[in-house]
C-alpha cells in the first residue's frame, strides 16, 4: 500500500490526476488475452497484424471502439492503450470489448508491467495508431515527453507511428499546433487528416478526426517499405500548382494543394526509389530522404523536369499545370484605369506529353483531375499523351483538391483499370505506386526490373 503523497506523486508523473478513475483491473473472462500469451512470430507472413491504438482525450474517442472494430474485421489483432483523459470519455471496458484484450491506462501499473512491459508493447505493434491525437499530445510527442503510458510507447517503438488528429477547428491551426505537426511529420509520423466540416463544438473547420474507415483503410494499406518494390529505381514526381504571373504582384493558379504529390513522392521512398519531386508554390515539407526541388511557372516546371528526366526509371506527373499562361507578364504592376481589361492567354509547355515523347521515355503516369465525364476524358488523354497509365479523379467545390482524403481510378492501355474508393491521400498513394510498380515491371519485363533493383 502506497502512502497518499507517494499515490498522488505517481498519479501526477503518470499524467493521471489523484482521483482519476483506476485502471481496469484484470477481468476474468478468459476471452481476453495479453500480447505476451502470442509470442511474436515475424517469419509467419500470415499473421495478423499487430495494431496498437492509442486513444487520447478528445472528443471523437467516441468513435475509436468503432475503429477498433473495423481493424479487426480486416483481421489485425488491436491492443488498446488510453490515456487518464481518454478514459473520461470512453469507458475502458468498452475497448475491452470490442479488442477482446485487456486496456492498458498505465505507466506504472506493476501487474501489467510484470506481464508485458511498455518495452514490449512498443516492440509487439506492427503499427501505432493513435485516433483521436489531442493537441496535447502532439506537443509531448513532438517534445519527446514520456509522462504517461502511450507516449512512452510512441517514443520507445520502432514501430510506424501513425496519428489522426482531433480538434477544435482554432486549435488546428495554432502556431503551435502547427509547427507540432510540421515537426513530427519531418521525424516521419504520418498524419491521417484531420479531415473538415462540423465539429462537436458547434464550429466548422479543419480539425475533425477522419472516420474509422478511412483511418482502418490508411493504416492497413500494403506497406510498400517490406515491399521495397522500387528499390534501385529513380523515381521523378511533380506536385502542387504553377504561377503564371499577369505583372510582378499578381498571377494565375489554380487550387491544387500538392498533397496528392508529396504522399505519392513519399510512398515511392518508401517503396525503396531514389525520389526528384519537382514542386510548384506549396507550403508543404519534403518528405524525409526525397530531393526536392522548387518551381513557380509551367515553363520552369517543364525545363526543371527535363534536367532530371535522365536516367529516371518513371515519371510520375501529378503536379496541376496551368494549361496556359498570359502572354506576356506586364514588368510594372497593371493599374486600375480601365473600366474592362483583357488578358491574352497562351499554352504552355506540356511536361507530361513531352516526356512521353522522349526517345527512351520513363515509365510515365499521369494525373486527369476532371468536374465531368472523368472516365472519358481520362481515357482520352491516355491516349493522346502515349502515356503508360492515367489516374483520374473528380474535382469540384467538395472533392479532390486541397482536402485529405481522395478517390482514384486508375487507366493504363489495353483496357486496364482499378478503382481505389475514398481514403486519405497517404493511403491513396500507397495503393497507387504499388501498382505502378506491378505495372512497371509488367511493361518492361519482371526480369529487366529485377536486375536493376539488385544492381
Ligand atoms: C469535453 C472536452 C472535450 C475535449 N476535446 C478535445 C479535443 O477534441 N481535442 C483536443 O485536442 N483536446 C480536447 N480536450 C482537451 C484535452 O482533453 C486535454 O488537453 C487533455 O489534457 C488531453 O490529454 P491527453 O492528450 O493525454 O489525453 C477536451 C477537453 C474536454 C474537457
Amino acid at each position: 500500500m502506497l502512502a497518499d503523497g507517494a499515490a498522488r506523486r505517481i498519479a501526477h508523473y503518470s499524467g493521471l490526476r489523484a482521483e482519476a478513475p483506476r485502471a481496469l483491473e484484470m477481468p476474468p473472462a478468459a476471452r481476453v488475452s495479453s500480447p505476451l500469451e502470442r509470442a511474436p512470430d515475424m517469419s509467419d507472413p500470415n499473421r495478423p497484424m499487430r495494431i496498437l491504438l492509442g486513444v487520447t482525450g478528445g472528443i471523437a474517442a467516441y468513435k475509436s471502439p468503432d475503429l477498433v472494430r473495423r481493424l479487426t474485421e480486416r483481421g489485425a489483432e488491436v491492443q488498446v492503450v488510453l490515456t487518464a483523459g481518454a478514459a473520461r470519455f470512453v469507458s475502458p471496458i468498452t475497448f475491452q470489448a470490442v479488442s477482446g484484450r485487456r486496456v492498458r491506462d498505465e505507466l506504472w501499473d506493476e501487474a501489467a508491467e510484470a506481464a508485458m512491459g511498455h518495452i514490449e508493447l512498443a516492440r509487439w505493434a506492427d503499427r501505432v495508431v493513435v485516433a483521436p491525437a489531442t493537441a496535447h499530445f502532439l506537443g509531448e510527442l513532438a517534445a519527446g515527453l514520456a509522462p504517461d503510458l502511450l507516449t512512452t510507447v510512441c517514443l520507445a517503438t520502432e514501430a510506424p507511428v501513425y496519428v489522426a488528429p482531433a480538434m477544435n477547428r482554432v486549435m488546428w491551426a495554432h502556431p503551435a499546433v502547427r509547427a507540432n505537426r510540421a515537426l513530427l511529420e519531418q521525424r516521419g509520423v504520418r498524419f491521417l487528416g484531420p479531415g473538415s466540416g462540423d465539429q462537436a463544438c458547434g464550429e466548422v473547420g479543419a480539425g475533425r478526426m477522419l472516420e474509422p474507415h478511412e483511418i482502418a483503410a490508411a493504416v492497413l494499406a500494403p506497406s510498400l517499405a517490406t515491399s521495397a518494390a522500387l528499390r534501385g529505381l529513380k523515381v521523378v514526381v511533380t506536385a502542387g500548382p504553377t504561377r503564371e504571373p499577369i505583372d510582378p504582384v499578381r498571377y494565375i493558379t489554380n487550387r491544387s494543394s500538392g498533397k496528392m504529390g508529396f504522399a505519392v513522392a513519399a510512398a515511392a521512398r518508401e517503396a525503396g526509389a531514389d525520389v526528384v519531386l519537382v514542386t510548384g508554390p506549396v507550403a508543404l515539407d519534403a518528405p524525409p530522404g526525397v530531393r526536392r526541388i522548387a518551381v513557380g511557372t509551367a515553363g520552369q516546371m517543364y525545363r526543371a523536369v527535363h534536367e532530371q528526366i535522365e536516367g529516371a526509371d518513371i515519371f510520375i506527373a501529378c503536379a496541376a499545370v496551368a494549361d496556359y499562361r498570359p502572354h506576356a507578364a506586364s514588368r510594372e504592376k497593371i493599374k486600375r484605369s480601365e473600366p474592362e481589361m483583357a488578358l491574352s492567354l497562351v499554352r504552355s509547355p506540356d511536361t507530361l506529353a513531352s516526356v512521353a515523347a522522349l526517345a527512351n521515355p520513363p515509365f510515365t503516369v499521369g494525373f486527369a483531375a476532371e468536374t465531368h465525364e472523368v472516365a472519358k476524358h481520362a481515357r482520352e488523354k491516355l491516349e493522346r499523351k502515349g502515356i503508360d497509365m492515367i489516374a483520374a479523379n473528380q474535382v469540384g467545390p467538395d472533392c479532390g483538391f486541397d482536402r485529405e482524403t481522395n478517390s482514384l481510378t486508375v487507366y493504363w492501355p489495353g483496357g486496364g483499370e482499378r478503382a481505389f474508393g475514398e481514403t486519405t491521400k497517404s493511403a491513396l498513394a500507397r495503393e497507387l505506386v504499388a501498382l505502378i510498380a506491378e505495372r512497371y515491371r509488367a511493361s518492361r519485363g519482371a526480369g529487366a526490373a529485377d536486375s536493376k533493383a539488385e544492381a
